[in-house]
Formats: C-alpha cells, structure tokens, sequence
C-alpha cells in the first residue's frame, strides 16, 4: 500500500485514526456505511493536491439500500460557499459495480483532476456519491492546493 494512504475508519460520522487525528468527516452518509477511505497523495493533512495531477480517493462502504444508478459530486467549500469541482465522469457506476445490493461491500475509486487554473488555497472538499436525491456516502477532507 502507498506510504502516502490515509486510512480512517469512520464511527457515527466522527473521525476515529488509530495512529493520528485525521480529520475526515462524514458530512452525511444515508444510503452506506464508510468503512475506509483512501487518498492519494496524502501524507499530511490538509492532502497536498498539486496543479495539472490528479488527486485519487478510494471509498470502501457497506450499501444499505439497492442502488441502481448514482452521481458523483465534488464540492470545494470556500470561505462557506460550495464551488462545484468538475469531474471527467460523472456516473459513479463507472467508478464502482453496479446494480449494489442491500449489504453489499462496494470499493468505489475515482480520480479528481486538479486543474492548472485552481488557485493554491487551502480547501475543503465535500465528495459525495448521490442517488435518487440521497447521499450514498459523503465525506469532507481539507486540501491543499499546490504550485
Ligand atoms: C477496500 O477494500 C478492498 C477490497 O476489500 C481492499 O483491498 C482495500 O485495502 C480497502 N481499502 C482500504 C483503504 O481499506
Ligand atoms: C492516481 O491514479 C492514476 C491512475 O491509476 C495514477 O496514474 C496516478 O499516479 C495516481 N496518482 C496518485 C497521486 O496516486
Ligand atoms: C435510478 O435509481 C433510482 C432509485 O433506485 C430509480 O428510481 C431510478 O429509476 C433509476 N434511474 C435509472 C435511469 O435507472
């Protein structure tokens, strides 16, 4: 595994790290548990996310509902207001297997393109994965924009 892995285990939509506190939290998750979450590069937080790279998050989570077709969205909250952050692909069944059953454990992974015109802020990126209007999983991690 990359040295650069966050692993965090999310517990009542509060951070929980073994080793350090990590602040990843989970902003709403309805439709899935997070089991794990990884990001890459990431060897402190805020995750350094450099200009003209791509930025990789691994979701893992347990369905709780069956879904058949879903979003995914990315948000960078700047000062309170949410920017969206336009993907390549938006049909998150392209980044996991679909249909998912009740109970299923789903590896979700997509990659975040970090464009050349981002300014290098501090910011907090909402990630969600939506379907029928409800969040299968969403989490929000502070990132780093970098020359
Ligand atoms: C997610 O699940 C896959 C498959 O079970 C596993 O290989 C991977 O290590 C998990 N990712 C994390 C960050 O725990
Ligand atoms: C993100 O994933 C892509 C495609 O798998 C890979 O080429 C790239 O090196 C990864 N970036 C990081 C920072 O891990
Ligand atoms: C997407 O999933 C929802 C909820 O399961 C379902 O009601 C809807 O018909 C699906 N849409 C498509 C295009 O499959």
């Amino acid at each position: 595994m990359n040295p650069s892995t966050v692993l965090t285990v999310l517990c009542l939509g509060l951070a929980v790290a073994a080793a350090e506190n990590i602040p990843i939290k989970d902003c709403g998750s309805k439709l899935a548990t997070i089991t794990a979450i990884d990001i890459s590069p990431c060897p402190q937080i805020p995750c350094p996310f450099k200009r003209g790279t791509t930025g990789n998050i691994t979701v893992n989570f347990t369905s709780k509902a069956e879904i058949t077709n879903a979003t995914s969205v990315v948000h960078g909250i700047i000062a309170g207001v949410p920017v969206p952050f336009p993907l390549k692909d938006k049909n998150a069944c392209h980044n996991m297997k679909c249909p998912i059953q009740i109970g299923d454990k789903v590896v979700y992974k997509n990659g975040v393109p970090v464009l050349k015109s981002y300014p290098t802020i501090e910011v907090l990126v909402k990630y969600e994965i939506v379907s029928a209007g409800q969040d299968v999983i969403c989490f929000t991690v502070p990132v780093q924009i970098t020359a």
